[in-house]
This record gives structure tokens, sequence and C-alpha cells, in this order.
């Protein structure tokens, strides 16, 4: 599947029940070129009406996380720009957790736009991101600090920035792992 495919079938998708909760599918946004990759959990309630992956609360403390170590989800070159996506398309109902029914009929989708985007680095965000993408129910703490892969591509596990935004103690963690990402982004200097 191309983007507008993958698009359409995202949109229309009745693969589980979290179709008939939703106000619309959150797709993902950014640029489809993107070196960074950042993969969310699931569309809350403001995701849901605006169909725009992290635009509340969480939204604003990784934007500003993302400025910080110059990257942003506007208007940029591939290299400055980051593609955002959820683990699932759909809001849970009362934002409860993703069952995992529902993570695997999704996961394809998440798959195939990390193919497309072919990112240098994937920064996965909480625990549901990371069952999905590195099969793994290990904590985050636990997995957090080291370079994995994804089907090739370097992928580094953080917290999720809901979770930092009660965990305020733990953002200098969230902190060094975004800088670990950006060192394993850049290509390696030369002689
Ligand atoms: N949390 C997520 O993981 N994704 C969103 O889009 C919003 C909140």
């Amino acid at each position: 599947m191309d983007w507008p495919e993958l698009r359409d079938t995202v949109v229309a998708c009745t693969a589980c029940k979290l179709c008939e909760g939703r106000r619309q599918t959150v797709f993902g946004v950014g640029n489809e070129s993107a070196h960074w990759m950042i993969v969310g959990e699931a569309p809350g309630e403001q995701e849901d009406i605006q169909g725009e992956p992290f635009v509340g609360k969480s939204g604003q403390l990784l934007d500003n996380m993302l400025r910080a170590i110059g990257l942003t989800r506007g208007e940029a070159e591939p290299s400055k720009q980051v593609y955002i996506a959820n683990t699932v398309k759909c809001r849970p109902p009362g934002n409860r957790n993703p069952e995992p029914a529902e993570l695997a009929q999704c996961e394809a989708f998440l798959v195939r736009q990390v193919e497309l985007v072919k990112p240098k680095i994937i920064v996965a965000m909480g625990r549901f991101a990371v069952q999905s993408l590195l099969r793994s129910s290990e904590p985050i703490g636990r997995l957090r600090g080291r370079v994995h892969q994804y089907q090739g591509v370097p992928l580094i596990v953080t917290y999720h920035p809901a979770y930092l935004l009660r965990n305020l103690e733990d953002k200098a963690k969230a902190w060094e792992d975004l800088c670990l990402a950006l060192e394993v982004s850049r290509p390696a200097a030369g002689p």
C-alpha cells in the first residue's frame, strides 16, 4: 500500500470495536520522509476531535521536548521534521488502555507507516508502543538507555509524555533518551 491507499484504509477501518466510538481516525502527522519517527499509544479526546496525534497536554510537552533538540512537527526539511504516529489509530473509550486484540488489529498500519517513512531513528514512547514494536512487556525503565532495532532501524525507548506529566522526576531520564536518539540519528563524523 502507498500513502493514499494506507490513509484511506485506516479511515475506513472497522476491524475492531474502537471504530464504534471514534469521531475520526488519527492517522499520523509530519514529514513522510522524516529522519525521526515518534510512536505513541492511542488518540485521546483532543486527538479524536482534531484528527492529529499528540495535540493535547502530552502533545504540548512532546513538542517542547522536540523543539529543545531542534525538531518540529511543523514544516521543515526531513532532518528537522518528525513523523508522529500512534500504535492504535482510534480513541479507546474514556481513554482506557488499548486491548491486546486492538493493538494486534492496528499493528499492520504502523508497520507500513515505518516502511514508507524509512526513518533513521524511531522513538517508542510508553509501554504500548514498546509492546507493539519490540514485542516486549518489560518496563520502560529496563528498556531505556540502549539502542534496540526495529526492521533494521535503531529504536530508542522512552517514557510516554503523559507519564512524564505525572512523574516530573523522570523528565531528566526522558531528556537523556532524546539525547541518545540524537546521537544515534546523526551520521558518524568522518576522520
Ligand atoms: N497519547 C498518545 O500516545 N498519542 C496521542 O496521540 C495522544 C496522547
